[in-house]
């Protein structure tokens, strides 16, 4: 039997030059970040959001996918994204950053306005195509990640999980870890059968997942 949620296969030539183009050279700018529902860009173009706990590595991830390593602001300080940021990708796309659940070490205030952000535009958006949903290696699926995942189950959008920092754990502790997410993803309709197992750091996965970025429309 197969698994269930295996690992997206490599994309054929086709796709994956699909995605190569689409990310090449300088085809990626900042557009803008937006701190409340009625500063979104117009819906006019396919979008792809990158949600997760503070520090998992979204920021790092739209780097590696664009190619260009100081496009969007990682840091080691987790809450680092504050606003949903905007990244314009050729004239099709957009890449949207948003800033990191889970994180306590902010002022509640700050915290909660954030949250209610992200939660308004995860429901609201309607040209998101999907959203995926990154899930540290090191560390599974965790009650946040859940809420966000049912939240997304209600309001009918596809996520995807991305497992994140593949480069930091070695392939004999994965197995459990993976194990994990792919119980909990069992009881998520809104999840996409398929998961990407990535490293920002080392370019694991970029190009399967600008593979599955291109072939969204
Ligand atoms: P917030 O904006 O605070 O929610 O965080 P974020 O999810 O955008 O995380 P960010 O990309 O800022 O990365 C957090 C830390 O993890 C940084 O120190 C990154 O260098 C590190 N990091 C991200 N991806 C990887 C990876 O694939 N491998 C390794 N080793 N470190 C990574
Ligand atoms: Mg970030």
């Amino acid at each position: 039997m197969q698994l269930p949620f295996p690992f997206a296969e490599d994309p054929d030539e086709i796709s994956r030059e699909k995605g190569r183009k689409l990310f090449a050279g300088n085809n990626s700018e900042f557009l803008k970040g937006v701190v409340a529902m009625s500063g979104l860009p117009p819906a006019d173009r396919v979008e792809v959001c990158f949600a997760g706990r503070s520090n998992v590595g979204k920021s790092s991830l739209i780097n590696a996918l664009t190619g260009r390593t100081r496009l969007a602001r990682a840091s080691n300080t987790p809450g680092r994204t504050q606003e949903v940021n905007f990244f314009t990708l050729a004239d099709s796309h957009y890449l949207v950053d948003l800033p990191g659940y889970g994180y306590a070490n902010a002022p509640l205030a700050v915290v909660e306005k954030w949250q209610r952000l992200l939660k308004q535009y995860l429901q609201g958006r309607v040209n998101l195509r999907r959203a995926f949903v990154l899930v540290d290696s090191r560390h599974g699926i965790k009650d946040v990640d859940q809420e966000i995942m049912s939240l997304l189950d209600s309001a009918a959008v596809t996520f995807q999980v991305v497992m994140t920092k593949a480069d930091k754990v070695k392939e004999k502790d994965r197995a459990k870890v993976l194990a994990q997410v792919r119980e909990k993803l069992a009881k998520h309709p809104a999840a996409f059968p398929e998961l990407v197992l990535t490293s920002s750091e080392k370019g694991d996965g970029i190009a399967t997942l600008r593979a599955i970025i291109a072939g969204l429309d």
